[in-house]
């Protein structure tokens, strides 16, 4: 090891130190700077390798290197690797088209994962089990099963993992919210609704051939080996369940999330779900008979109900956000918006100074990147852990399971299991293509 990869060693374990102590002491009630500030001011910073070069994938990058050297990027797309070279790293980052080439260097600490869904699992798994700290973009999973794996190996691994659930660090919408909820200034919740929009139809689509710089058979992975058609490619493979699962799981990851943390759910789950949608082709058994179009719903209405006695809705029909219903008062919240009686009443009687604080794991909120760069050095886990975004990433996959099936759904969240529907269960997983299974 070089000597400035030992320095740099040491300083990690120090600062590590200094942060448990700070457990006690949160290290920014006297104006400190949070930690990852170091990485930048030290130039000892985290070697980072990128996976999946898109818009989000280098939008996360980006702010990455803040904090860390990105010296790889990888895509199966040689097009965008190239694009991405261009832009990290000063154009010194090495190009890899196969992931497990990039985890293959030692040297490389900590990787962003910006794939579509249906990869970030099993490259999320790889990357912590080569001893890389993982930042991955949301959702998470594409399976429910794919949740309970990555728990695991992120408990075996000792890993630092944030998803990129970044509304969880808005703290003056998203977290004022919940900390008004948490304080009883709503009294006691009653319903969360969560709007977040339906997916768009396509109408039929053509099949091509796939162009040269894309490796389509590296592309699909897990999923069914089919012709290439554009639009089930870059960015709208979000409208397909065979690599997504629609709004349901692209916005649901961000409300739903946020609803789950306000409810005091993050821990478990509803115990029954179901409603109404459509959906742009006809299914059969859970399952699009068309291959030639999108086939995510375009409109949906689930409840799904908890034991304590709150209702979350997921629905497609209401301004992008979250309202918030108490049997005192309500809020919406949104990325542009906080607002309701008990927002304006906060003029007068406003939170105690450390309400947010207490709702962000005793830390100040800000950089969403930067409070995964500061449990880097602290070895906590984030505060868009893997565990909590399972919990909330089963709802959403519950919520597609009972609309693509049209039946309402028993859940037993402390089992995990779907009860007295096995097919419904069965689908907690899903078939992988030979190669490409996920295994923890
Ligand atoms: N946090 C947010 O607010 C937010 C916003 C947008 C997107 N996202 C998420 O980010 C992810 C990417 O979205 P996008 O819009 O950038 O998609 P995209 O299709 O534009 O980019 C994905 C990239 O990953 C590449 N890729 C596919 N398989 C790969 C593999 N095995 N190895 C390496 N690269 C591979 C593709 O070729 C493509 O370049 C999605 O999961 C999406 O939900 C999150």
């Amino acid at each position: 090891m070089s000597t400035s990869r030992q320095n740099r060693r040491t300083f990690l374990k120090t600062t590590a130190a200094v942060a448990g102590a700070s457990a006690v002491t949160p290290y920014f009630f006297s104006g400190e700077k949070p930690l990852a500030a170091e990485f930048a001011a030290k130039n000892d910073r985290p070697l980072v390798g990128q996976i999946g070069c898109g818009g989000q994938g280098n939008g996360i990058t980006n702010r990455a290197k803040r904090y860390g050297d990105i010296v790889a990027v990888c895509d199966v797309d040689a097009h965008r690797a190239e694009q991405a070279k261009a832009k990290q790293g000063g154009g010194k980052a090495e190009i890899f088209d196969d992931y497990r080439k990039l985890l293959d260097r030692k040297d490389i600490e900590v990787v962003t994962i910006g794939t579509p869904d249906h990869w970030h699992t099993r490259i999320a798994i790889a990357a912590m089990k080569a001893g890389k700290d993982v930042y991955c973009e949301k959702p998470l999973t594409l399976t429910i099963d794919e949740g309970k794996l990555i728990c695991k190996v992120v408990k075996e691994t000792g890993k630092v993992f944030q998803v990129g659930t970044q509304q969880r660090s808005d703290g003056s919408r998203f977290l004022t919210a919940i900390a008004l909820a948490h304080q009883g200034r709503l009294g006691n919740i009653k319903t969360v609704s969560c709007s977040i929009g339906g997916a768009p139809s396509s109408g039929p689509l053509k099949k091509e051939t796939p162009p040269d710089h894309l490796n389509w058979e590296q592309w699909l992975g897990q999923a069914p080996l089919v012709d290439y058609i554009p639009r089930r490619c870059h960015y709208e493979f979000r409208w397909w369940y065979e690599y997504s699962g629609g709004k349901m799981t692209d916005w649901g990851a961000h409300h739903v999330d946020i609803a789950t943390w306000l409810i005091g759910a993050d821990d478990t789950g509803p115990i029954s779900v179901g409603g109404t949608a459509t959906h742009p082709v006809p299914f059969e058994n859970g399952h699009p008979t068309l291959d030639n179009q999108y086939n995510t719903a375009n409109k949906f209405n689930v409840s799904c109900k908890y034991k304590s006695g709150v209702e979350v809705i997921i629905r497609d029909d209401m301004d992008n956000g979250l309202l918030i219903e108490g049997d005192k008062g309500r809020i919406f919240v949104s990325r542009g918006a906080l607002k309701g009686k008990p927002v304006e009443d906060l003029k007068d009687n406003p939170l105690p100074e450390d309400a947010i604080i207490k709702v962000y794991k005793g830390k100040k909120p800000g950089d969403h990147m930067g409070n995964f760069f500061d449990c880097l050095k602290t070895r906590e886990q984030p505060i868009s852990d893997v565990f909590t975004h399972h919990r909330a990433m089963t709802t959403c996959h519950l919520a597609n399971i009972a609309i693509r099936l049209g039946r309402a759904l028993k859940w037993n969240p402390d089992t995990e299991q779907i009860e007295g529907d096995s097919e419904a269960n069965a689908m907690q997983n899903r078939e992988q293509r030979k190669g490409y299974e996920i295994e923890a």
